[in-house]
């Protein structure tokens, strides 16, 4: 039997995070790896933007660790959204805007005409390649001169077809190992979320947007780099990685 979580925002956070480290066993460092590239290139108390920052998992690890940055979380999910809107309630610190990132418009929509650093998790492999490219021409007319991009997602090296199967084999026995221990998966947490008094409406919302999610892409690190510096950028490269994912910087 499942409890609802109703509106203990916190409760929600905890579970998002499992679930998503389910996926991910290395999320943490990733985001303390973003984090430090932050303080590096732009220092401790940096203006933000969150971009899918679905339930806010970025904004609330920039801030319990530079109290003085600001952020502005930026998504299209009306469930995510209620729980980081929820989370972060009185806090001057932080902005949402709803915003699909494939419409032409949406920078318009933000509070600021530009930002010390884009972060981002997790999030633009739901993008195909196309559309990403006009995404991150947006990004760079968004970074100040000095300031950066962090994407941390997958991303597949097609160059080496069996070391990745070797991997994923190794980590779907981990993942059916930690599911038979009680781990949530995407399609559960969302069960979940359908099932809650207080989240039943947005997730009825978001699944007439997106269904279960949006089909995108899984280019290289170095795809990545590449299109950064076409877009702008004067330097982009990896600078953290996993066997499946991995941390791209750009500097504008
Ligand atoms: C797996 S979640 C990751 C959320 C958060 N960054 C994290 O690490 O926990 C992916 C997020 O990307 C958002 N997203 C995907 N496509 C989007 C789009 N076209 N416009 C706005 N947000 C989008 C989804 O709504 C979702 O919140």
């Amino acid at each position: 039997m499942t409890t609802a979580l109703g509106s203990d925002w916190h409760a929600w956070q905890e579970s998002w995070d499992r679930q998503q480290e389910w996926y991910m066993p290395d999320r943490e460092e990733r985001f303390r790896i973003m984090l430090d590239m932050v303080e590096a290139l732009v220092g401790p108390e940096p203006r933000v933007l969150d971009l899918a920052c679905g339930t806010g998992s970025i904004t609330a690890r920039l801030l319990e660790r530079f109290p003085k940055a600001v952020s502005t979380g930026v998504d299209l999910d009306p469930a995510l959204l209620t729980i980081a809107e929820g989370t972060f309630a009185g806090d001057d610190r932080v902005a949402f805007v709803t915003a699909d990132l494939t419409d032409p418009g949406w920078p318009a929509l933000l509070p600021y005409g530009s930002y010390d650093a884009v972060l981002t998790a997790t999030a633009l492999h739901w993008l195909h390649r196309e559309p990403l490219e006009v995404l991150y021409g947006q990004v760079a007319g968004l970074v100040r001169d000095g300031g950066v991009f962090l994407n941390a997602d997958h991303m597949v090296d097609e160059t080496t077809p069996r070391i990745n199967a070797a991997d994923r084999v190794q980590r779907h026995a981990r993942m059916d190992g930690a599911k038979s221990a009680g781990a949530l998966d995407w399609a559960e947490w969302w069960r979940l979320a359908a099932a809650d008094p207080v989240l039943a409406g947005p997730t009825a919302r978001r699944f007439e947007i997106y269904g279960e999610h949006a089909e995108g892409d899984t280019p290289s690190a170095e795809w990545h780099a590449r299109t950064l510096r076409a877009a702008g950028f004067a330097e982009a490269r990896e600078v953290w990685r996993s066997p499946s994912d991995a941390l791209v910087l750009a500097l504008r």
